[in-house]
């Protein structure tokens, strides 16, 4: 079978990777798309399970960091376009274990990039290596203001420090050996397959299992949120129109402080599960901050709606509900992700072939 591109993405089972695995697949039947993906706590085969056995799908396990393995995937495959995904994601985790970060989002960032520069040895024509990165690396904001492409990097944990170290390796490459690159920075994510450590499946989670909402300091922390599949679409533009060497901010003007989204959370679940209203909010548990918890987060997306016509598809309430729809139409999937029987579905699935 002849593909009009083959794509190498990683990450492609976490959760932001497995809509963006799950639309190029569904959008482009006509481009290979190879999923490398270790399988780490965060990666959960079973968001793609009705995808596994299409033609044009490759589900490859391993680790970016692998230099050789990295390579002969390039070599097999033939890759033109890296959509790259893979990276330890989450704030609290990298504030316990900094070095995990450092090694897969800085190390596994330069090996990708290594790999993709000798392979294509300096022929360009029609190759892409996309950077999906995070609007953390800019820091934090006070109560007004936004972040632009243009706004100095300033990380301040573990996790963003090692995306701007992601991004600034991206970059060099580009200035260095003029290697085809391009950098998203995104908003906070939501809706299905997240995992439930993060704010908003956490507290979808605890609500349905009646235990504590933690709400960390005053719950005043400000994040724009963006539903995921709108992510989504927003790499398939940029990987298709954007610009060599520009970076574009994605993000849906759409800014809540975590107590006011928790208690729209609460409520839409009231309303869903047929409780009476107010019964979610009686969890709301304040909680110690987080060490260097980010004020404010808040994206200026006007280039990319400017420049490449790209808006958010739905209103925050619709992303919302439609999350809650997702999690309570998925009990087998939070109960997997919750007891851990997920991690065995890769020998059960693959040993089979
Ligand atoms: P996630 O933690 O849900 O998924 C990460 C995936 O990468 C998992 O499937 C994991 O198994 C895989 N992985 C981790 N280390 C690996 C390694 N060394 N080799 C191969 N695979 C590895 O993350 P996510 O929330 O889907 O985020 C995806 C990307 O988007 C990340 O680069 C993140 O920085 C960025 N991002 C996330 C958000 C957000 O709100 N979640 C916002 C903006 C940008
Ligand atoms: P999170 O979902 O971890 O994303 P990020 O830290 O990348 O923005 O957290 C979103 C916000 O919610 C952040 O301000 C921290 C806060 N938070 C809580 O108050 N309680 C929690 O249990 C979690 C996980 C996060």
């Amino acid at each position: 079978m002849s593909f009009d591109k083959h794509i190498l993405i990683t990450g492609g089972a976490g959760f932001i990777g497995s809509h963006v695995v799950r639309r190029m697949l569904i959008q482009y039947p006509n481009y290979l798309v190879v999923n490398l993906d270790a399988l780490t706590y965060a990666g959960n085969l079973e968001n793609l399970r009705d995808m596994e056995d299409l033609p044009n799908y490759r589900f490859v396990k391993g680790n970016i960091c692998d230099a050789a393995l990295v390579t002969t995937l390039f070599e097999e495959n033939q890759i033109d376009t890296v959509i790259h995904l893979a990276a330890e994601s989450h704030v609290d985790r990298s504030i316990t274990d900094p070095l995990a970060f450092v090694q897969t989002n800085v190390m596994g960032t330069a090996t990708l990039l290594n790999a993709a520069r000798q392979y294509w040895g300096g022929d360009y024509a029609g190759k892409l290596f996309y950077h999906v990165s995070t609007d953390e690396v800019y820091g934090s904001l006070g109560e007004t203001g936004f972040f632009y492409e243009d706004t100095a990097y300033d990380p301040r944990s573990p996790y963003s420090a090692s995306k701007a170290g992601s991004d600034h390796l991206v970059m060099a490459f580009f200035h260095t050996y003029h290697l085809p690159v391009i950098i998203s920075n995104c908003s906070n994510n939501y809706g299905p397959n997240h995992f439930p450590e993060k704010l908003i499946p956490l507290s979808i989670h605890n609500i349905l299992q009646k235990k504590p909402l933690p709400i960390y300091g005053k719950g005043e922390n400000v994040r724009d949120w963006l539903y995921v599949i709108d992510h989504a679409s927003a790499i398939d533009t940029i990987l298709h129109r954007g610009k060599i060497g520009e970076t574009y901010n994605i993000g849906g003007h759409n800014e809540w402080t975590n107590i006011d989204l928790i208690r729209l959370l609460c409520r839409l679940m009231d309303e869903k599960l047929g409780q009476d209203t107010g019964s979610s909010e009686q969890l709301i548990t304040y909680v110690k901050d987080r060490a260097g918890h980010d004020l404010r987060y808040a994206i200026d997306a006007t280039k990319l709606k400017d420049e490449l016509g790209w808006v958010p598809s739905v209103t925050f309430e619709e992303g919302l509900s439609r999350t809650i729809d997702w999690y309570l139409a998925n009990p087998e999937w939070l109960a997997h992700v919750t007891s851990g029987d997920y991690l065995n579905y890769y020998e059960a699935q693959y040993s089979r072939r």
